[in-house]
């Protein structure tokens, strides 16, 4: 059976600034779900990982499909009205417009889909970060896909011999869709290249080379270019098929453990290490650290199976105390440097009419016995 997974995500408001939306609002993301999408869908699953909620669902209509784009677009437009009654901070901050046309990309929130056949034991990942962007997932999925020593599957499973293909997205091109195909192993040279610039070139997609089949889906956009001012980060979801074919389970948790610096934390604007955290997990210090949650399904006949929450393990516990001490490391230079993401990417306004007013107020020194504006030697 062709079946679809749909998952998108948006903060349409959150309790206290921007730590989690509460019970009430995911209650109402959930009745909504259950209500309108009771002839257009086969199952779903709401959760939240910091302020974002995310909305998981199954179905038979295809990627893209405007009934259920609108479907998760209402659904999250009325959270927003109860948020605004709640008097929640930021309610319905991801909704950039006010209006459905056809497809929720571009319109604010997240959103990754996947068609395909279903394995007899179709096995796949959901993936929510918050407090940080899509370029987060460059670097594990880079891993688990291609470095051998992440992924035992690519030297000990033949169905895995051949390499994975990406298609990685210039977030900073805002006239349309800019991507480029790579294959692993044969270009993982020029894959790294690219990735390892978060901010511009981000995975939107990895295919199956022995199958052609889909393996990882992530929720990539340019839309905090779109936007063109701040607007919180695009926190993004993924999902990725695992097993068989794909790489297991583990494989793709392993590169997780590293806890790498992401761009995001506080107001958007710092660096700061990814945090696996189990899934409903609220932020805190210093609006963070950034965080990731990660839910394993099986899915059949398009019924989801009871969630498996997989950083809700001992191991994690220690990796999350590493990751909080890379936290409060980097927190301890403050602006300075490396701890603050570049000029181009603060996503607030106001640094830049202060650089526009400093500017102003620089002047040359001139160098005495040289004539004025020539520049000495
Ligand atoms: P969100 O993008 O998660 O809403 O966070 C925004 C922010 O400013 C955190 O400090
Ligand atoms: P305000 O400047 O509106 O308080 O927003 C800041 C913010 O949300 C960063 O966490
Ligand atoms: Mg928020
Ligand atoms: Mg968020």
């Amino acid at each position: 059976m062709k079946i679809t997974l749909t998952l998108a995500k948006a903060d349409v408001g959150s309790i206290g600034g921007h730590i989690k939306p509460g019970s009430r609002l995911m209650g109402a993301v959930s009745d909504f779900i259950a209500r309108e999408g009771k002839h257009l869908i086969k199952d779903s699953y709401i959760s939240h990982t910091g302020d974002d909620i995310a909305v998981l669902l199954s179905h038979v209509r295809g990627v893209s499909a405007p009934e259920i784009h609108k479907l998760v677009w209402d659904a999250f437009w009325s959270a927003a009205e109860d948020a605004r009654k709640q008097g929640l901070y930021g309610a319905g901050q991801d909704l950039l417009k006010s209006a459905f046309s056809g497809n929720i990309r571009g319109l604010g929130p997240g959103i990754c889909e996947m068609q395909f056949e279903e394995r007899p034991n179709e096995s796949f990942l959901m993936f929510a970060a918050d407090k940080t962007d899509p370029g987060a997932y460059n670097l594990p999925v880079y891993l688990a896909l291609v470095d051998p020593m992440y992924n035992s599957g690519l030297i000990l499973s033949p169905i895995m011999f051949k390499g994975f293909r990406f298609t990685i997205m210039d977030v900073s091109h805002t006239d349309g869709d800019r991507v480029i195909e790579l294959d692993s192993p044969e270009q993982i040279y020029d894959i790294a290249a690219l990735l390892r610039d978060n901010q511009r070139f981000v995975i939107e997609s990895v295919h199956s080379r022995t199958t052609g089949e889909p393996c990882v889906a992530v929720s990539t956009t340019r839309l905090h270019n779109i936007a063109g001012k701040y607007t919180g980060k695009d926190d993004p979801v993924m999902m990725v098929r695992v097993q068989g074919p794909f790489p297991a389970t583990g494989e793709v948790l392993q590169p997780f453990k590293i806890g790498h610096f992401v761009a995001g934390f506080m107001r958007g604007s710092h660096v700061g290490p990814l945090m696996p955290v189990k899934s409903n997990s609220t932020i805190s210090w210093f609006d963070g650290p950034p965080i990731v949650s990660c839910t394993a399904f099986c899915v059949h006949d398009g019924k989801l199976s009871e969630p498996a929450d997989v950083f809700d393990h001992p191991f994690w516990d220690y990796v999350r105390d590493k990751v909080s001490r890379k936290a409060i490391d980097i927190r301890e230079q403050g602006f300075s440097g490396c701890a603050m993401l570049g000029y181009d990417e603060l996503e607030y306004g106001g640094i830049v009419e202060k650089m526009a007013d400093l500017d102003k107020k620089f002047r040359v020194r001139p160098v005495k016995g040289k004539p004025r504006g020539r520049r000495a030697k």
